[in-house]
């Protein structure tokens, strides 16, 4: 299979622009040769300058969302077109962040990745249950029903431009991290759900990153699981050594 190794930072709402200047200095400076595809997703306001501060370093910046629609009156909003003309050309789309303290249904989010692709912008699709969809026993008919309603719109060509991240909400800075062989078993469903639908061509080449409490101490059991292809990584990333240390667990 062709698929990527990926370790991928989400500052989610944290780092002013000279945190994040700060962060860049350091990492560019110790960043070892690594097998892994980094990326960084800053707020916003940081975007561009990282962008600008990264240019000739194996480093992608990343969005961490974009409104579904061309452009319009959404006052507050961010658009496919705005994040190309900055040199971005990837998105975080899903995040149970967003799906939770900000309504964001598979119905808008099939709507985000539409726009997305159109736009030639590449997309990480977060997924994951809740603990009660656990308990329940529903959590993989949960993962189930949010790629379908958000991916499987898709066409098998399309799938090039798709990163699956795989975040069981409970485990999201928490401290909880699922097991290695609770990631393996959902990666490996989700992998045959794709393949089901689609092809095992296309379900070998999706790269499906672990969220949820990712650390420098377990990284590397959750990157020995054969369809664990990476990490999204929240708390641990902002602290320019353990995020270092990550990436070097790969
Ligand atoms: O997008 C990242 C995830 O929400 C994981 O966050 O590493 O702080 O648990 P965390």
């Amino acid at each position: 299979s062709q698929r990527k190794k990926i370790i991928a930072a989400n500052w989610k709402m944290y780092k002013d622009l000279a945190e994040s200047n700060d962060f860049f200095t350091f990492f560019i400076e110790n960043l070892q040769d690594t097998k892994a595809e980094i990326l960084i997703a800053p707020s916003f306001t940081n975007l561009w300058h990282a962008f600008d501060a990264t240019r000739e370093y194996p480093i992608e910046i990343v969005a961490q969302n974009m409104h579904e629609s061309e452009e319009g009156a959404f006052t507050g909003e961010v658009s496919a077109k705005m994040l190309k003309s900055i040199g971005i050309e990837r998105v975080i789309l899903g995040h149970s962040e967003r799906r939770e303290y900000f309504a964001e249904t598979d119905r808008i989010l099939s709507e985000k990745v539409r726009t997305a692709l159109a736009n030639e912008i590449k997309i990480i699709f977060c997924i994951g249950e809740k603990l009660e969809d656990r308990k329940d026993g529903d959590h993989f008919k949960l993962v189930e029903s949010q790629l379908r309603n958000g991916l499987f719109h898709l066409n098998a060509k399309q799938w090039e431009s798709v990163v699956i991240a795989y975040e069981p909400v409970w485990a999201i800075g928490t401290g909880e991290t699922a097991s290695p062989e609770q990631a393996q078993e959902m990666h490996q469903f989700i992998r045959k759900t794709i393949a089901d639908k689609y092809s095992n061509e296309v379900s070998d080449n999706v790269s499906i990153l672990y969220g949820g409490s990712v650390k420098p101490a377990n990284a590397k059991d959750l990157f020995a699981q054969p369809d664990i292809d990476g990490a999204l990584v929240g708390g641990a990333s902002l602290e320019v050594e353990s995020f270092i240390d990550i990436i070097s667990a790969l």
